[in-house]
């Protein structure tokens, strides 16, 4: 099994640029096909997870050419309305094929989805169906797959239970082509819903309110092809600030969105992490001291829960105790266990709570990645942590972060894969 090995306490400096948002791009990548024309994708990140998307677009009859960051995907043809059951299984976002193959073909057949460990049992995806049975779809459920089908999606007013992303992004997708108009309420406002949402419309759509909780589609009888560039990641650019005040060092991360990342910005205010910011340039400065601050986990723009593990590693170097309330799933504090083992203060109140109290020296531990966020905050722990760090199942790391030894190593991090 390959793993990294850290060697920690190594000063880092420098500058990183930020990669084309995965959470964006695992939803254009489907999106390519509301249309019959080709669409042209630049700023990919190569990971893990979009290497799987374009497996599940291309096994759906799209021609996929790829070079570097680049991606032409040919929609013309598809030749099955039923998404790969092993394929699926690797990839939660695999559920967003469903809506534009509905939209399309009025039907779609698909496993549930994989992948992502965190949430409920295996991620719910209850207000899928529902959303989509609010369009006029009717659920067949078999035995390894569910069936989605319609005469025509008819437009319609839904209310979101929960505000879910890429419940969002699924019904938005299938209002497009739908007849008539659809009103979506409660919906998630995350700046990747945006994107689409801009995407979808210079491509024909009539989208309106993205970025509020109520969305508007007027459907449309097609849309074009055309070509789009990813937006940067604002998780990874996150992720790299929070790491930037654990080291308590400078680094300058290029290629990003700052206005993005208004949360994690007004908490460095009330820690004491100094900053400056471009409109695409943000500047981590060495704090004085890190000072406790409560975060409490919520759908865009409060504090992102991708953000909430990175941020809890930063808490164990705070002078003072701090409670992280993460909202969102309900297995995502989990990997503070790991925290413990390597010297941190944290009580586990509930399993949505823990306090941490620091600041604590970190020690070197053999850990092993739950998930994608958790594993970028191992690495980050292990940075600064004493001694050596190993960290096991790293797919679970590179599936989000494209290159990210090779990266860190720019900053001057000890860190290298061995298999
Ligand atoms: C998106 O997940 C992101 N993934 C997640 O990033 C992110 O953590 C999450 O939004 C919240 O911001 C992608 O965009 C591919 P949700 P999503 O539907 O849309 C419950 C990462 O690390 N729910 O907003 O799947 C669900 O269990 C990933 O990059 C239902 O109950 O999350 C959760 O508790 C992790 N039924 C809550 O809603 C449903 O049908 C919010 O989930 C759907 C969701």
């Amino acid at each position: 099994m390959p793993k990294y090995i850290i060697q920690g306490g190594k000063s880092l400096a420098g500058t990183i640029a930020v990669k084309g948002a995965k959470n964006a791009a695992l939803k254009i990548i489907p999106a390519s096909l509301l249309s019959t024309e080709p669409l042209t994708i630049t700023n990919l990140p190569a990971i893990e997870d979009i290497d799987r998307s374009l497996e599940l677009i291309s096994a759906l009859g799209v021609k996929v050419d790829r070079t570097a960051d680049t991606c032409h995907l040919d929609t013309a043809n598809i030749t099955t309305i039923e998404l790969d059951h092993g394929l699926a299984n690797k990839l939660r976002a695999s559920i967003m094929f469903v809506a534009p193959l509905l939209a399309r073909f009025n039907e779609a057949r698909f496993p549930h989805p994989g992948g992502c460990v965190i949430g409920a049992g295996t991620r719910p995806i209850d207000i899928f169906l529902e959303g989509f049975q609010a369009l006029g779809a009717e659920l067949i459920m078999e035995e390894h797959f569910y069936h989605l089908r319609a005469k025509h999606l008819i437009g319609t007013e839904y209310f979101f239970p929960i505000v879910s992303v890429t419940g969002t992004e699924s019904l938005l997708m299938a209002a497009v082509l739908a007849k008539g108009k659809t009103v979506l309420k409660n919906a998630a406002m995350e700046p990747e819903i945006v994107a689409l949402a801009n995407h979808l419309n210079n491509v024909g759509a009539k989208i309106t309110g993205a970025g509020s909780p109520v969305i508007v589609i007027e459907g449309v009888d097609k849309i074009s092809g055309g070509e789009i560039t990813i937006m940067p990641d604002r998780i990874e650019a996150g992720t790299f600030a929070i790491l930037a005040a654990a080291a308590k060092t400078k680094i300058v991360i290029t290629n990003c969105r700052p206005d993005h990342l208004e949360s994690l910005l007004s908490i460095f205010r009330h820690i004491g992490v100094p900053f400056e910011t471009t409109s695409d340039t943000l500047t981590i400065k060495p704090a004085k001291q890190i000072l406790p601050y409560n975060i409490k986990t919520h759908e865009y723009p409060g504090f992102p829960t991708d953000l909430q593990s990175p941020y809890t590693v930063l808490m164990t170097q705070a002078k003072g105790s701090s409670i992280i309330h993460e909202t969102i799933y309900d297995r995502r504090l989990l990997f503070t266990d790991m925290l413990t083992q390597m010297g941190a203060n944290i009580i586990m109140c509930d399993p949505h709570r823990v306090v941490v109290n620091g600041p604590t020296q970190l020690r070197g531990r053999k850990l092993t990645s739950p998930d994608l966020r958790a594993g970028i905050s191992m690495i980050i722990a292990g940075l600064i942590a004493e001694g050596i760090t190993e960290i096991d199942n790293i797919y679970q790391i590179d599936r989000g972060y494209e290159q990210i030894a090779s990266r860190l190593r720019s900053l001057g991090a000890d860190i290298k894969q061995t298999d």
